[in-house]
């Protein structure tokens, strides 16, 4: 076997053949089973690529509707799942409620059957159709509200936040969180996609394979960089201090949220989306300050570290969308989840296609042949 030199963050390391999802960092490429992004983001719906990234291919009529029907039929949470999230302190973090949460659902399908089809298909559906019914019911209940029930005549997207907000969403306002869905979804083994294959790798069951996923999700490198972008927007305050804040912070190496990628080393192309819908959203809803210090905050960036390749990522614009839609800053990556989900479970079945248990090595670094000390003369 070949030893390998070891690299911090596995970077540029193969860990899977996929051929799930494809990005060129240098052209600021992503595809979809070979479909670009854009075109996916203009021609088709949430569910629609959902269905592409799971089986491989674009559904005809029938298999897209009958995939709607199914998830539409699985949106209803049990009393028990509901009740155990009435449970949760209300300031514990909505991806810590949805971990539990997605974790919990494997309680109540314990068959664990890999092999059967039914079964994958089974999972991927109660999974899809739950995740934001949970995530719409703890920010109600922690809000001391009963959970509100899906409603038949919405779309997916549209459903959610229906249920977020009790009412239902401005049908614009729909589109646009169903773009913004698409374009998360399925991003090449990133780190909780690793950890999802890895997971599956055990061959546990898909609730466990998603919870760890979720866990990864949530950290300030990963999902959680969208919450902090909003945070660093506010603490900016003015566009007249964008330029002292930068330099502060990039003077004490300090990380700028929603900048930079391991592997774009151009302006991500979901950041250019998000950028356009959020256009569409401020013209229709009107425009709020947060806005121009964003641009302000890419245009310093460009010139401050533009020529080291750190450019907007997917969490810079995507922040400031769901903020206009009346998402709270700390659901913003639950709602990540939401759309990532659909890539986790197609990464969980082609990992299942072709198994081998994950088991990298190391480099040890530590001590050797070291004798115990007894308690008393340490
Ligand atoms: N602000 C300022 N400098 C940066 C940034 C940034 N956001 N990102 C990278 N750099 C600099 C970094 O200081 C280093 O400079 P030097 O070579 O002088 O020491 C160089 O660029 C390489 O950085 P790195 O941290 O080694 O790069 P990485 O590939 O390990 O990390 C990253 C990628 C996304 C974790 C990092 O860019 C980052 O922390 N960005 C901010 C958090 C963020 O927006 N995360 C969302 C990522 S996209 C969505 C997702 O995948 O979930």
């Amino acid at each position: 076997m070949t030893v390998c030199e070891y690299r911090p963050g596995l970077e540029g390391i193969p860990a899977a053949e996929s051929s799930i999802s494809y990005v060129d960092g240098q052209k600021g490429i992503l595809q979809y089973r070979g479909i670009r992004i854009e075109e996916l983001a203009e021609k088709s719906t949430f569910l629609e690529t959902a269905y592409l990234l799971i089986w491989g291919e674009l559904p005809s009529q029938e298999e897209l509707k009958a995939f709607e029907n199914e998830i539409q039929e699985q949106r209803r949470i049990k009393y028990r799942i509901r009740d155990m999230m009435k449970s949760f302190p209300e300031s514990g973090h909505p991806m810590d409620a949805l971990q539990a949460s997605a974790a919990a659902l494997g309680l109540f399908y314990s068959l664990r059957d890999l092999h059967n089809p039914k079964y994958i298909r089974d999972s991927v559906v109660r999974i899809m159709a739950t995740i934001p019914t949970m995530i719409a019911a703890f920010q109600l209940m922690r809000t001391g509200n009963d959970p509100v029930k899906p409603k038949e005549n919405l779309d997916y997207a549209g459903n959610f936040l229906y249920m977020l907000n009790e009412k239902e969403p401005d049908p614009l306002a729909a589109r646009i969180f169903d773009v913004c869905l698409i374009l998360h979804t399925e991003h090449t083994i990133n780190a909780s996609t690793f950890s999802a294959r890895v997971t599956a790798s055990t061959l546990t069951d898909p609730y466990a394979v998603v919870a760890s996923a979720v866990g990864t999700l949530g950290g300030p490198l990963h999902g959680g960089a969208n919450e902090e972008v909003i945070q660093m927007l506010e603490e900016i305050g003015t566009v007249d201090n964008v330029r002292p804040y930068l330099e502060d912070r990039l003077q004490r190496k300090a990380k700028i949220m929603g900048f930079g990628h391991r592997v774009y080393k151009v302006k991500d192309p979901r950041a250019k989306i998000l950028q356009s819908l959020a256009v569409q959203l401020f013209e229709k809803f009107g425009y709020d300050k947060y806005y121009e210090i964003a641009q302000e905050v890419e245009k310093v960036m460009a010139e401050k570290v533009g020529k080291k390749g750190i450019y907007p990522n997917v969490d810079f614009y995507s922040g400031l969308v769901y903020r206009k839609m009346g998402i709270p800053t700390d659901l913003f990556t639950p709602v990540f989840a939401i759309a990532r989900v659909a890539g986790w479970l197609a990464h969980w079945k082609e990992q299942l296609a072709e198994n081998r248990i994950f088991r990298p090595t190391q480099i040890y670094n530590g001590l050797h042949e070291v004798p115990y000390t007894p308690m008393g003369k340490r």
